[in-house]
């Protein structure tokens, strides 16, 4: 039992002669800091003039070319919506979402006339761009999925604003 017990000793005096030689303990520039090494002296290096970057060509004709909208792009928008723009716009799209609740910027409804009347275009615009306090979710939506969301927010707008005569159902059985 005495013998177990001595045996971690040598084992952490040895661990702790070992040098770390991990690539955070390296000399390196700070994020946008500056960067003596370059003539511009800056860390943040700009790409080479002409150059596109990966997949950035097929983004840019993938954010020109609206997919047509049916119930797969639909439910893809739904989804979305839900996993991204919910905190801030809410579930209903009247800008009172969880993180609004408790102190956030409250975004405005997208049922308001201005936002009805907005293209489809305007919304994967704010989405690639952003728009004011909120910043842009280009790095995070695919093209496609901004004309899905929009298409989304499109639906959503139809169902608050929709009214009794043009759901003829309801409209038979009220009086
Ligand atoms: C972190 C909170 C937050 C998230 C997440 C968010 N937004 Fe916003 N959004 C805002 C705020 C705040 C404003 C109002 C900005 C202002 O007026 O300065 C806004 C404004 C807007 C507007 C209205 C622009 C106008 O003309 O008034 C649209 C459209 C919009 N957001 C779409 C989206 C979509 C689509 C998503 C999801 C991909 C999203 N937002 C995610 C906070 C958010």
């Amino acid at each position: 039992m005495r013998r177990l017990l001595a045996l971690p000793l040598p084992l952490l005096v040895a661990l702790g002669a070992c040098e770390d030689q991990s690539m955070r303990r390296q000399a390196r520039y700070e994020v946008y800091g500056k960067a003596p090494l370059f003539p511009d002296g800056a860390e943040a290096r700009r790409p080479p003039e002409g150059t596109v970057a990966r997949g950035a060509l097929a983004r840019e004709v993938a954010l020109r070319a609206p997919p047509p909208v049916d119930a797969a792009l639909l439910e893809r928008g739904r989804q979305r919506y839900e996993a991204i723009c919910t905190p801030c716009h809410g579930y209903t799209g009247h800008g009172d979402g969880m993180v609004v609740q408790r102190g956030f910027p409250a975004p405005p409804s997208y049922h308001e006339d201005r936002l009805r009347a907005a293209p489809a275009a305007y919304f994967v615009d704010v989405i690639t761009r952003g728009y004011g306090v909120m910043y842009a979710y280009a790095n995070r939506v695919e093209p496609r999925d901004r004309w899905a969301i929009a298409a989304y927010i499109r639906a959503l707008q139809l169902s608050q604003g929709a009214r009794v005569a043009e759901t003829p159902e309801l409209a038979e059985k009220l009086p």
